[in-house]
């Protein structure tokens, strides 16, 4: 599909965002292995977590979903059943790191593949791991999907993880659950602790320590109803959008503001924006809204344990960083490389196309501030937060550009067309 982006003198009025990807995939699979039924609230209708829930299904679990909201029939942690075919996650890696944790321990064989996107990206580093406490993977290569995971008695291990990733230590903490004892996990980096949050809200018992986790196993999860915050990444294309326009005012309802996503707000304010958070709600994952008006954009520099946390965002300040007045330099972002598609080379051809300039580095970028964007035909290469963001690109260009792949968006959120065009004239 493709869509026409025409140029945008402002971006205002007020928006609400699909529920947090990362957080309904954690719901979405606890409830599953919990004992009763979830009710949750705002379950993201993007084709990730759409995927999570197939999953599931297939696992003999049942689910009941109307406008975003699921209700889902736990089974317990012992009660999934073997699946007929090979299990499908689409393009999600987040549906497949994660889910191995649990497959790992079950007492059946378990395929697990996805889209041509996915079957490039690397499982090696949830392979390692689960192999340490007992389960048996192959995969294709030793590391790409599909994974056939032979579950098995699973053992509680301490592990440090050599990549500052959620998912990774995510998979260990969901085998965790399934171990006789306490499963540690150990950061280098901190990421998102939505994984211990939704763990606590099941029940589970969990002793965070600075940046290592405890887990005890076997604990009874019980079902819970929750409600899943707005999804601050997808919140950031809006951002940018408003950052970059003239006289824009923008309010965002029910955004998630847990602590180990709201870096963005952070660097963002770092940049020179003017972002108010009007209210701050909830305990577990905390949700608030927004305001935000265009600003004067100094620019950045993006590096070590602040790349890991903007990790996602960076296609949409690519964006910002060629509008501000300084430009935007990323380090330390070589995770951009095995995304959805190889992001450093996904953006630099887009900014090629819109007749920006760019200096691509091994493990990042250097972009100049102050740029004119041509009008151009943009590609997501398959990739939604690429198609997202270079639909933010267009916004400042000289004239209607065109996003071909634009039907990736739906990833992450079906009605991020709509929504851009409700708030850009
Ligand atoms: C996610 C973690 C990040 C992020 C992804 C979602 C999660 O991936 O890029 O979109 O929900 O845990 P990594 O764990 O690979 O860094």
């Amino acid at each position: 599909m493709q869509e026409q982006i025409q140029p945008a003198a402002t971006v205002h009025g007020a928006i609400e965002l699909p529920g947090d990807k990362s957080i309904s995939h954690r719901y979405g699979m606890l409830a599953g292995i919990a004992e009763g039924t979830t009710k949750i609230a705002n379950y993201s209708g993007g084709a990730d977590c759409q995927s999570t829930l197939a999953c599931m299904r297939a696992l003999g679990v049942e689910i009941e979903s109307q406008e975003n909201l699921a209700v889902i029939k736990g089974r317990g942690l012992d009660g999934l059943r073997e699946p007929a075919e090979m299990l499908d996650a689409g393009n999600s890696g987040s549906t497949m790191r994660m889910l191995s944790g649990i497959l790992a321990a079950q007492n059946f064989v378990t395929r697990i593949g996805g889209d041509e996107s996915l079957s490039r990206r690397p499982m090696d580093r949830i392979m390692k791991p689960l192999a340490e406490m007992g389960a048996s993977i192959e995969a294709r290569e030793s590391r790409f999907p599909p994974l056939t995971i032979r579950g098995s008695q699973l053992h509680a291990i301490d592990y440090t993880s050599p990549v500052a990733s959620a998912q990774v230590k995510s998979c260990v903490l969901l085998a965790g659950l399934y171990a006789q004892g306490k499963t540690t996990v150990r950061e280098s980096i901190r990421t998102r602790d939505h994984t211990e949050v939704a763990l606590r809200e099941f029940g589970a018992d969990l002793d965070v320590q600075g940046r290592s986790i405890t887990l005890t196993g076997r604990p009874h999860l019980q079902a819970r109803e929750l409600r899943v915050p707005g999804d601050l990444s997808s919140a950031a294309f809006f951002l940018v959008a408003a950052l970059i326009a003239r006289d824009s005012s923008l309010t965002v309802y029910n955004v998630g503001l847990n602590p180990t996503r709201t870096a963005l707000l952070d660097f963002l304010a770092g940049m020179g924006a003017q972002i108010k958070i009007l209210d701050v709600r909830g305990s577990g994952e905390l949700m608030g809204d927004l305001l935000i008006r265009n600003s004067r954009i100094r620019g950045g520099v993006l590096e070590k344990a602040q790349t890991a946390a903007l990790i996602d965002e960076i296609p949409v300040l690519a964006v910002l960083g060629a509008r501000s007045e300084e430009g935007l330099v990323v380090r330390d972002a070589s995770e951009l490389r095995v995304k959805e598609t190889d992001r450093i080379a996904t953006i630099a051809e887009n900014f090629r196309r819109m007749g920006a300039a760019i200096e691509v580095l091994p493990d990042g970028f250097n972009i100049p501030g102050r740029q004119n964007f041509h009008a151009a035909e943009f590609d997501s290469f398959g990739d939604h937060r690429i198609a997202m963001a270079f639909s933010v690109a267009a916004l400042a260009a000289d004239g209607p550009s065109m996003v071909n792949g634009s039907d990736a968006a739906r990833v992450s959120f079906p009605e991020f067309f709509d929504t851009l065009r409700r708030v850009a004239e």
